[in-house]
């Protein structure tokens, strides 16, 4: 009862504050401007990433998200931002589009909290056009085993105070293991706590 009046009245307006911190924006700044053509967002949050996108680049923005405060809270930013949002109430591991739809997928600090990952990355690769590019920034498994050994440890509290989001995820190999093959990839602590800081950002493609 607690837990459920948590997620639906504090988490997301959390999620929406703590997501703005400047070390995250350094990260979007990185990946976002290389969105071009039809461009899919899972897991948008509040749409902190609008003003990255190149516009000139970027035909439209379709968007799913779980969480109705988030939903709105992304809406009105798209507005802020004169972006044309198509936003839909919804989880990742079921997309609602057609096969070869986007150009670009991003993902933002979205897939440590998705509940089926692998289910999201397969209708993630559905979706793409077969030349499109996923775009992502990530944090997950830290490379030192003291620092993945608190992953491990915080796990439990991490996921009731943060939206079911995990620490721990090997993020490289999820998306390799969804036939992804990585056409960028760089990973570093960016400023942070150390168990929620080593983050992995760049570029992937299907693999043939
Ligand atoms: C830490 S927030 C990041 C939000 C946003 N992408 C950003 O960069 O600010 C994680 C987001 O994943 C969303 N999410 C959780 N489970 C999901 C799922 N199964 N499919 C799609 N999004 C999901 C949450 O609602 C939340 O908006």
């Amino acid at each position: 009862m607690i837990q459920k009046l948590y997620d639906r009245y504090i988490c997301p307006h959390l999620i929406n504050l703590a997501m703005q911190a400047k070390p995250f924006s350094k990260q979007r700044m990185k990946i976002i401007p290389d969105a071009t053509g039809r461009v899919l967002e899972i897991g948008i949050g509040s749409g902190l990433n609008f003003k990255y996108y190149n516009q000139t680049n970027v035909k439209e923005v379709f968007a799913v998200e779980p969480d109705g405060v988030l939903l709105e809270k992304a809406k009105f930013r798209a507005k802020e931002n004169n972006f044309s949002l198509n936003i839909e109430q919804l989880s990742a591991e079921k997309l609602p589009y057609e096969d070869n739809t986007f150009d670009t997928v991003v993902s933002t600090y979205t897939m440590c909290s998705i509940a089926n990952l692998s289910a999201a990355l397969s209708e993630i690769k559905r979706v793409l056009k077969t030349d499109g590019k996923m775009l992502f920034s990530e944090h997950g498994m830290a490379p030192d085993r003291n620092v993945y050994l608190w992953q491990k440890r915080l796990n439990p509290i991490q996921k009731r105070i943060a939206g079911g989001c995990h620490l721990d995820v090997n993020i490289p190999k999820a998306i390799k293991d969804a036939g992804f093959e990585m056409a960028s990839i760089d990973s570093m602590y960016i400023p942070g706590p150390k168990f929620l800081s080593y983050h992995f950002w760049g570029s992937a493609l299907i693999g043939k």
